[in-house]
């Protein structure tokens, strides 16, 4: 899409930024995410939560990895001095290119974009990444285990399995991910003021 259409592309992440606003305060909330003082956003897009997590833990330096083109309009998109102090933008291709260090990975409406290979590729290569205590952080929209809605996340699911090559889960089905990939201690909550999006998180042992 970056490549093909600049224009679009630039709408799309904006729109991702003012989704991605109303629920990142929440995200960076739900669990106390301060023994992490390096934080990684996977996909970080505009920055929106990222900005969020350096607000809510000022001592930690959280990096927005992103494609290239991504990283070029994120950083049109510029909040107050204050959010933007501890936030930084690299450029690269989490499939392809080496993760930037950090003691917590996060990724935000992410993991529901891909099938199961490349998700797979992407838990086993952050597990990789990490040392013992470091942890892992996903943010979804949920199905309920019977995969009968919410509505609005079935509605989401079909356009995750037209638009791109992923689908929307079950908390089952997250654990599970990132139990076959080394993971333990799986929390799962729901954030705070948007009850159908939820924040997982899992350790390393
Ligand atoms: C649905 S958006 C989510 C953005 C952000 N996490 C949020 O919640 O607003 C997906 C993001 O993944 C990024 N992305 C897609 N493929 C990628 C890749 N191979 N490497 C790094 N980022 C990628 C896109 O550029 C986009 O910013």
């Amino acid at each position: 899409m970056y490549e093909s259409n600049k224009e679009y592309s630039a709408i799309f992440l904006k729109g991702m930024h003012q989704l991605s606003s109303i629920t990142s305060p929440g995200v960076a909330k739900t669990f106390d995410l301060s023994p992490f003082c390096e934080i990684c956003d996977l996909g970080g897009g505009s920055g929106a939560l990222a900005y969020a997590l350096a607000s809510e833990y000022p001592d930690a330096t959280v990096t927005v990895f992103d494609l290239a083109p991504a990283v070029v309009e994120a950083k049109k998109i510029t909040p107050d001095e204050n959010e933007r102090k501890n936030v930084k933008f690299v450029a690269g291709d989490f499939f392809q290119d080496e993760f930037p260090p950090a003691k917590l990975y996060t990724f935000a409406r992410i993991i529901h974009n891909w099938g199961l290979e490349k998700v797979h590729n992407l838990l086993k290569k952050t597990f990789r990444s990490l040392k013992s205590g470091g942890a892992v952080l996903i943010a979804e929209l949920l199905l309920n285990e019977n995969k009968t809605g919410p509505l609005e996340t079935v509605f989401l699911d079909i356009n995750m399995m037209v638009e791109a090559s992923g689908r929307e889960r079950t908390e089952t089905e997250y654990r599970l991910l990132l139990e076959q990939n080394g993971f333990v201690d799986f929390e799962c909550k729901s954030v705070e003021g948007h009850g159908g999006f939820h924040t997982m998180i899992a350790k390393k042992p």
